[in-house]
């Protein structure tokens, strides 16, 4: 975004009224270093499980590139988020109707990136974002992988970040890296660890350990561990029919560990009083500082 672009979304964005409504949702940013770890099955496994909790939840695939949420719910969007940026579509029009009351917000693949999205366009989009997540307790985004600028926007805008990692050494490093480049960021920035498909307990122990150690020796700064998801076949077989595991197999371990891992996050992530409002102020300000 151009300077000019970003001072004006600046000051549209200071028309935000500094007293958020209560109602306003929580902002949760999914995010991994390398790619395929698991994070669109961890979107739609947590949203399946807190909608169980009696929650409303929207999730918003923010994947670009790749999207495939849509996909891994088994939903056919006529419209996406690319009619939204283009001012075709509203917001509430794409909305889509996912199972167990979710709702989605999908986007196309191949559409442009968010850096190179105007200013209209995404005023449109961070209007739009406001008004459904008045109507949310939760706005679930399932980012691309990796450190592109307009990841972290997104990263650096949401109340809190939940960075997801496998057990292997290549998605720790990236796990590792990502950590960093938010930390110098944002040291103050909410960041959760999710372990996900580990082969056991002790394998997701381990990892969680060697990340801890190496941010808290070279950024000196402590994770807030989310928990884990263990590797488990059912997940696979949910995602070749198209259906959330937690919904075609609520008592398989993938599907408690989601379960679980919601019920971490309704005790543990309050409501900010401000929580949209700043997101939409930090996404209008196009800068990831
Ligand atoms: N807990 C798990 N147990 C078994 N398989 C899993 C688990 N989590 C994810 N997978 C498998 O890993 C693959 C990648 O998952 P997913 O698409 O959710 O990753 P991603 O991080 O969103 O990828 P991308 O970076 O491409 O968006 C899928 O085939 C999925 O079925
Ligand atoms: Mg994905």
């Amino acid at each position: 975004m151009s300077n000019d672009q970003a001072s004006r979304l600046r000051q549209l964005a200071q028309g935000v009224p500094h007293e958020a409504p209560l109602f306003a949702a929580r902002v949760v940013a999914i995010t991994s270093g390398k790619g395929g770890v698991g994070k669109t099955n961890v979107v739609a496994g947590l949203a399946l499980a807190l909608s169980q909790q009696g929650q409303r939840v929207v999730v918003m695939d923010a994947d670009f590139g790749l999207a495939n949420l849509d996909i891994l719910l088994g939903l056919s969007p006529k419209y996406t988020l690319e009619h939204v940026l283009k001012g075709e579509k509203v917001l509430e029009e794409i909305l889509l109707d996912g199972p167990s009351g979710i709702r989605i917000i999908p986007a196309s693949s191949g559409v442009q990136e968010m850096t190179r999205i105007d200013t209209l366009a995404e005023l449109r989009l961070v209007q739009g974002l406001q008004r459904v997540a008045e109507t949310a307790d939760w706005l679930l985004i399932d980012t691309a992988a990796g450190i592109h600028d307009s990841v972290l926007r997104l990263l650096m805008a949401a109340q809190e970040v939940i960075l997801v990692t496998t057990p292997e050494p290549t998605s720790l490093v990236d796990a590792y890296a990502m950590v960093k480049v938010l930390h110098l960021r944002e040291p103050a920035k909410p960041l959760w660890l999710l372990v996900n498909n580990g082969q056991n307990p002790e394998e997701a122990e381990e990892t969680v350990e060697q990340l801890q150690a190496a941010v808290a020796r070279f950024l000196g700064k402590q994770l807030q561990v989310l928990g884990m998801i263990p590797g488990d076949p059912h997940v696979l077989q949910a995602v070749r029919q198209q259906r959330g595991v937690v919904d075609l197999f609520p008592h398989c371990p993938a599907s408690l560990a989601f379960q679980s891992l919601a019920n971490q996050l309704l005790r543990r992530v309050s409501l900010q009083p401000d929580g949209f409002a700043t997101f939409w102020r930090q996404l209008a300000s196009g800068d990831p500082h």
